[in-house]
């Protein structure tokens, strides 16, 4: 009696087999069954192999023996069958189309896949007693593949960012365990690794926790290491800060050179929010931006000026410094422009000139110096006050001085006049 060449890849159970395998369940006492020995061979199998499930110390009187998927011996877990008597081989709802049964009992399985690891059970019906026979189990396992680690981040900034490394693939069946710089991973609350091991949160990395990483895939049939991999830090970004040489320059006299600190290499420098950017022609940007000339200053400069750092991934903000253009006084103007006044009106002039410092004001009366002050206000003028009035503005940390002047002329016809029309 040999092996019968059953069709692969086919179902075929008819109703009398599927009683046939009933009754044997049915009839079955597991508590009076001896064990079998059972044995993969080859010992280890990967994916895609073929692996043949043999069974040892098989009793006398075979009548038939039934494969089951786990270690529970019902119609839904059952693969196949082979009767002895009727050499008839049966397949049930857990046949996979790969698994072939011998005469001698052993389970062909070929190209196993990761759904064939786990549990295996043979039930061996001895003929006579249906109630008596043998059981054998076995657990299939796979060689573990070659695991890789993958991360959440490979360029975690240093001290602020929580990286997660997973050891792949995901696998039932298998232990994960992680090494660090070759040792087992310390007790740390800046490590955590999941319920399986598998993967593994690094929080706020820092050179310590950078790795190298291996992580290693287990079962009781092999174990597997991955290649080591290591977190490529990013340094904090420093806070930068504006230097300038000087943060109160004349107007049209003096280059301001405001500097982005600190130097290095590794960053680019930006600058922002300032007054003349970002199209100003005369922005000089050597250095890749780290110094901002402004050769001829003007009042337009006036302003907050920012810098901000930046690497591949962020960016850092300077508190921004105020650069303070002295200019000034412009040439002044003296409000309203009217110079026609008539007796007994009051005299109301207000002079103005842009400087930074404000302008100190001083009016003249035909040269001479009448007050200080912005605004000159005479009461009732009588023709006495046509005379030539002068503004002169001075700005004292300019050192600039500059004069304007107008003449006012009173006319003491407004009265005649009225006395005409009565
Ligand atoms: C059972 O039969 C198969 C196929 O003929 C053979 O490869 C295997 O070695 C046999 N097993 C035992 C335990 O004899
Ligand atoms: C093995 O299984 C894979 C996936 O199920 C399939 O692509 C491949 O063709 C199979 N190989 C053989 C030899 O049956
Ligand atoms: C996870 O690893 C720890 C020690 O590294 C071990 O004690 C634990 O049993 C492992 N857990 C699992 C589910 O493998
Ligand atoms: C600066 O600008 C002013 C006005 O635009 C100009 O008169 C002066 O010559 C300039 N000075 C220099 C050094 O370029
Ligand atoms: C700049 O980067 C290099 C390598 O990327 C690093 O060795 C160096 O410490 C960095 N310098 C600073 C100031 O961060
Ligand atoms: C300053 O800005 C004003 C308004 O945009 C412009 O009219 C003036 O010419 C500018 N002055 C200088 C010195 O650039």
């Amino acid at each position: 009696m040999g092996p019968l060449s059953a069709p692969p890849y086919t179902l075929h159970i008819t109703w009398k087999e599927l009683l046939l395998t009933a009754s044997l369940l049915i009839f079955w006492n597991p508590h009076t069954t001896a064990q079998v020995t059972i044995e993969a061979q080859p010992a280890k199998v990967s994916e895609g192999k073929d692996v043949l499930l043999l069974v040892h110390n098989l009793p006398q009187n075979l009548a038939a023996c039934i494969w089951y998927k786990g270690q529970i011996m019902d119609l839904q877990h059952y693969i196949t069958a082979y009767v002895i008597d009727a050499e008839t081989i049966i397949f049930g709802p857990a046949y996979s189309g790969r698994e072939t049964v011998y005469s001698n009992a052993s389970l062909l399985i070929q190209n196993v896949t990761q759904k064939d690891t786990g549990s295996y059970t043979i039930q061996i019906v001895q003929r006579g007693d249906k109630t008596k026979g043998v059981t054998g189990h076995f657990t299939l396992y796979l060689e573990t593949p070659k695991p890789s680690i993958s991360s959440s981040n490979l360029h975690p900034r240093e001290a602020v960012e929580t990286v997660i490394l997973s050891c792949d693939p995901d696998t039932q069946d298998v232990s994960y365990r992680w090494w660090i710089n070759g040792q087992s991973l310390p007790i740390s609350r800046k490590l955590k690794l999941s319920k399986t091991n598998r993967t593994l949160v690094i929080f706020g990395v820092t050179k310590d926790t950078a790795g190298p990483y291996e992580c290693e895939m287990k079962n009781p049939v092999s174990s597997s290491c991955s290649d080591p991999v290591t977190l490529n830090l990013l340094p904090e970004l420093p806070k930068p800060y504006i230097t300038s040489n000087n943060f109160n320059p004349m107007e049209n006299e003096n280059v301001v050179a405001l500097t982005c600190e600190p130097k290095t290499q590794n960053y680019t420098y930006v600058w922002v929010n300032c007054p003349s950017l970002p199209v100003s022609p005369r922005l000089k940007q050597p250095g890749k931006n780290r110094f901002l000339i402004l050769p001829n200053v003007s009042r337009n400069d006036t302003g907050p000026y920012e810098c901000e750092i930046r690497d591949r991934v962020g960016s850092m903000h300077s508190d921004p410094i105020t650069l303070d253009v002295l200019y000034g006084p412009d040439f002044p103007r003296i409000f309203p422009s009217f110079t026609y006044y008539h007796s007994g009106e009051n005299l109301y002039l207000y002079c103005y000139a842009d400087s930074n410092p404000p302008a100190e004001y001083t009016w003249t009366i035909n040269g001479k110096f009448l007050q200080s002050g912005q605004i000159l206000s005479i009461p009732q003028i009588t023709t006495t006050h046509s005379r030539r009035y002068g503004c002169c503005v001075r700005n004292s940390v300019t050192g600039r001085e500059r004069s304007t002047f107008k003449t006012i002329k009173v006319s003491g016809k407004w009265i005649a006049s009225l006395a005409i029309g009565f």
